[in-house]
């Protein structure tokens, strides 16, 4: 498949706000697209519709070759979510955070603690596997969700705002991992940041987003 996401003036309102604004824009697989913008304006509206969490008002889009208004289901089993507001389970350890997802996704036994043992090592998390979240930084928490949204295999990722609140060390450490999961496991990567200098670094393409329109979209 040449591309991952095609997104066809896909729009929505809420009331009489635009959130987003028929907004067109295509995602090739195996890139790493940022969809760069201010607070308000309209990343995780996009988002939203392309996970299939919100319904467009007007316009589709076709994630993974499903259309997100015919086939959502197929769009879940294909993608996997870091959400902007954290969502792990404080008082379970690494590993369970990741145990407990597995299962929500019908994954048992030995097979899902082999690729929660992985996702671990991969976001550097292996040695505090068995610390309770409530004891993690701010950087090691994104890490772990990172790890819960590839437990699935996904061929897309969605991270909302990998990055936010973190120091840059913590920031760089993120971005060597989604660099590296892009890599390693062949998969699209679709983010969206409002810092400019991060993803001027390390996406492949940009689309520049305000007041629900993209402005420009293209390399760096
Ligand atoms: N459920 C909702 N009901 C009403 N308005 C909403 C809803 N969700 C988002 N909006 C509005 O839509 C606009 C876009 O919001 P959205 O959350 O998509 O922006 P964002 O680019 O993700 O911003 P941020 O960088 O702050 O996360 C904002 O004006 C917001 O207030
Ligand atoms: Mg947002």
């Amino acid at each position: 498949m040449e591309y991952s996401i095609i997104a066809k003036n896909l729009s929505k309102s809420f009331g009489s706000l635009k959130a987003v604004k028929a907004v067109s824009f295509s995602v090739k697989s195996g890139e790493i697209f940022a969809y760069l913008g201010p607070n308000g304006a309209g990343k995780t509206t996009t988002i939203n519709m392309l996970i299939t969490l919100a319904k467009p008002t007007s316009g589709t889009a076709i994630v993974n070759g499903f259309d997100v208004l015919e086939n959502p289901n197929e769009v879940r089993r294909s993608i996997g979510v870091v959400f902007q507001e954290q969502t792990l389970d404080d008082d379970l350890t690494a590993t369970e955070n990741l145990l407990l997802h597995a299962k929500l996704y019908g994954l048992r036994g030995q097979e899902s603690r082999d690729l929660a043992k992985s996702l671990l090592e991969l976001t550097g998390l292996w040695e505090r596997r068995n610390s309770r979240v409530r004891t993690f930084s701010g950087g090691m928490r994104r890490r772990l969700e990172i790890a819960r949204g590839l437990l699935t295999s996904p061929r897309i990722l969605f991270l909302d705002e990998p990055t936010i609140g973190l120091d840059p060390q913590s920031r760089a450490l993120i971005w060597e991992k989604i660099k590296e999961i892009g890599k390693e496991k062949d998969i699209t990567i679709f983010l969206t940041s409002h810092q400019m200098d991060e993803v001027e670094e390390f996406a492949h393409r940009v689309a520049i987003m305000d007041l629900g329109e993209i402005k420009a979209i293209g390399t760096p």
